[in-house]
């Protein structure tokens, strides 16, 4: 694979978004070709199973299983083609999202969810990000940042604790593999922010 894997992670309200865009910009200026897309989704089919998982009430096996399959969707469809061109993929959420919500916020179980991650990702090599950028954020600030945006979805609706425990199965992720993740003070100024993703990808020679 000759291209470039960066996903984003935190929990809602962390502040991804101006930055994912603003990263592919800096890589554009480079004259890289860049795919900005996102989990759930990415693809029609993914689109598809990220609304039900959105939305609708079930439990989280089937929650975990169904991010899962837009995962293998969008493998197949979109990342591994991009990446096999040399391009540049800048994913909103990966499978340390899966670890973080269906994992830590609601319980399931940690190595079902290591199994499926050889599964879905596996293949000659484990497909993982060359770089994850994790916003992390105290979850009170992150809620009251929530509370002044939009009408909430499924997730963004849970409690303080639910997102207590998505933040710390983020910080069991990024312990487990630290070379992989750059973990990002989310609770300062955007430019400041900036600042710390930028210098993330520097320091991975990713960009100049
Ligand atoms: P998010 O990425 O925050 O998009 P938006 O900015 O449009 O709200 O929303 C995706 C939601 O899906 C978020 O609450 C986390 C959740 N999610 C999971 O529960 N499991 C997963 O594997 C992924 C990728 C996301």
């Amino acid at each position: 694979m000759s291209g470039t894997f960066i996903s984003f992670e935190g929990i809602d309200g962390a502040g991804k978004s101006t930055h994912i865009e603003r990263l592919s910009q800096a890589f554009k200026a480079q004259g890289k070709v860049v795919t900005l897309t996102r989990e759930p989704g990415g693809t029609p089919l993914a689109e598809r199973l990220r609304t039900m998982v959105l939305n609708d009430p079930m439990d989280a096996m089937t929650e975990a299983l169904l991010v899962f399959a837009a995962r293998r969707d969008h493998i197949v469809e979109v990342i591994r083609p991009a990446l096999a061109r040399g391009e540049v993929v800048l994913c909103d959420r990966f499978t340390d999202a899966t670890f973080a919500y269906q994992g830590g916020g609601r319980g399931f179980d940690w190595g079902v969810l290591e199994r499926l991650e050889q599964w879905v990702q596996g293949g000659d090599v484990l497909l993982q990000p060359h770089l994850t950028i994790w916003f992390d954020l105290p979850p009170a600030v992150a809620a009251a940042r929530l509370a002044s945006a939009r009408v909430p979805d499924k997730f963004e609706a849970q409690s303080g604790a639910f997102f207590e425990k998505v933040a710390a199965a983020y910080g069991r992720r990024c312990a487990s593999d630290p070379q992989r993740f750059a973990r990002i003070d989310a609770n300062l100024t955007p430019d400041a922010v900036w600042e710390q993703v930028i210098a993330s990808v520097r320091i991975k020679a990713l960009l100049p």
